[in-house]
């Protein structure tokens, strides 16, 4: 391919993988080529098989993928705080799946994952999912099963829980952040398992895009931008240009105290949500040493005569119980990959010596117990780890509690701990969420009885 820029890495630590080609980027308008996605409150089923995906600019080649009611991203689902989704799940992909709804603080049996909570949904068979949302806020949805792949072909969408009372805005604007490996014809290169990858960084794209719900606005308006992570291993550095405003969640939870925009790092799977005045063409650049990368923009047309204006206060306060002192301390180890990972388990990745899922859970929590667990991440790369079921509070280094969230970011040599209130029954797993490294072993589960 022509025109590569070599970019850094997601810590900036080194370039990794494919680059992303900009010539592809930078060659046309991204407003005008946004997928066709509908919002739908009441959807009732979720059919996933083939599509065709114009992924390129429009005008160059598209691209064979997976999706759900005949899109990728699958449908914008919404539904009210405290609202049961019951949607039947479709599987007519070809080949066996299952759906796992990120974040959500869910009935065990719905957590879709085959072989831990429910079976694997064969290819012409469905399967009803059917739960209540106890949370507002940004979530998203994607297969479970042969993820690394799946997800990659197109298998997820955006889940919004909406708050009772939402705060005034002029747009709802979901934003779904990929990447894609794809040939210069648009069609996904194959290889979707492949062990080089999976011993590094994950498959990273050579082409990324936001896909923002929204292709207008005008200025002066008042948005809420619902940022998603939806790579399978591109930690994304982003920012967002044309808008005045604060972040007001993290992985759908409302931050106490709003922030400032800044440069945002989103970890795969991890959400953002942002509450912003509209100055102007809005932006999603993904910086690099070369410059700006546009991954995405809204066009702003026209003014808004009667602006909300004021100051973007706190959403409403999350539902999750207050930190705790722990009853348990546990660590957790992140070993393997390439560049020198040594450890004694069985695949390319491990945590505490093993690879992949044992026969008893990594840890056993009675129902209402708090745990300090300790990420150690021993390995050259950086790692997202994502915990079912539950959100959890990241602690500081002085071992104070900040954000509460479902996925951590955890850099090559940096620990973290985490402090998670662990109320909610059944069987989760404990995972990084570059789905290549969770193909390749890291991945456990702890039950919560
Ligand atoms: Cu978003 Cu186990 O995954
Ligand atoms: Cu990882």
């Amino acid at each position: 391919m022509t025109g590569i820029t070599r970019m850094a890495s997601a810590t900036g630590r080194r370039p990794q993988g494919p680059a992303l080609t900009r010539r592809m980027v930078l060659g046309a308008g991204l407003a005008a080529v946004a997928l066709p996605r509908a919002g739908l409150a009441a959807e009732r089923r979720l059919t996933a098989g083939p599509v065709i995906a114009q992924i390129l600019p429009e005008g160059d080649g598209t691209t064979a993928m997976l999706g759900l009611n005949g899109t990728t991203p699958g449908p914008d689902l919404r539904l009210r705080q405290g609202e049961v989704l019951d949607v039947m799940f479709e599987n007519r992909t070809g080949a066996a799946s299952a759906l796992h709804w990120h974040g959500i603080r869910i009935d065990n049996a719905m957590d879709g994952v085959p072989g831990l909570t429910q079976p694997v949904v064969e290819d012409g068979e469905d399967f009803r999912y059917r739960f209540a949302a106890p949370d507002a806020g940004t979530f998203w949805y994607h297969s479970h099963n042969r993820s690394w792949e799946q997800v990659e072909r197109g298998l997820y969408g955006a889940l919004i829980v909406e708050e009772p009372d939402p705060p005034a805005v002029d747009h709802d604007i979901t934003v779904l952040i990929d990447d894609w490996r794809l040939e210069e014809t648009g069609a996904l290169i194959e290889g979707f398992g492949n062990r080089h990858d999976f011993a590094h960084a994950g498959r990273l794209g050579n082409y990324a895009r936001a896909i923002a719900s929204v292709t207008h606005v005008r200025r002066g308006d008042r948005v809420r931008l619902r940022l998603i992570n939806a790579a399978t291993a591109r930690v994304f550095p982003l920012e967002i240009s044309g808008v005045t405003g604060r972040i007001v969640a993290l992985d759908g939870m409302p931050l106490a105290a709003p922030r400032e925009i800044g440069e945002i790092v989103l970890a795969p799977a991890q959400r953002l949500d942002v509450i912003a005045d509209v100055t102007g063409t809005v932006r999603f650049d993904f910086p690099t040493r070369q410059g700006p990368y546009e991954l995405g923009r809204i066009a702003a047309e026209g003014d808004n005569p009667e602006p909300i204006g004021g100051v973007v206060g706190p959403l409403p306060a999350a539902r999750v119980a207050p930190p705790a002192a722990p009853t348990q301390r546990l660590t957790l180890r992140m070993e393997g990959g390439a560049m020198g990972g040594r450890h004694a388990g069985d695949d390319i990745w491990a945590f505490n010596g093993i690879s992949g899922m044992a026969e008893a859970p990594f840890a056993r929590f009675a129902r209402g117990e708090t745990a300090e667990i300790v990420l150690i991440n021993d390995t050259a790369f950086p790692h997202g780890i994502h915990l079912h079921g539950h959100h959890f509070f990241e602690l500081d280094a002085g071992g104070a509690p900040g954000d509460l969230r479902d996925t951590t970011l955890v850099a090559p040599g940096e620990t973290r701990a985490i402090l998670c209130g662990f109320d909610n029954p059944g069987k989760w797993l404990l995972h990084c969420h570059m789905l290549g490294h969770q193909a390749a072993g890291m991945k456990t589960w702890v039950e919560v009885a």
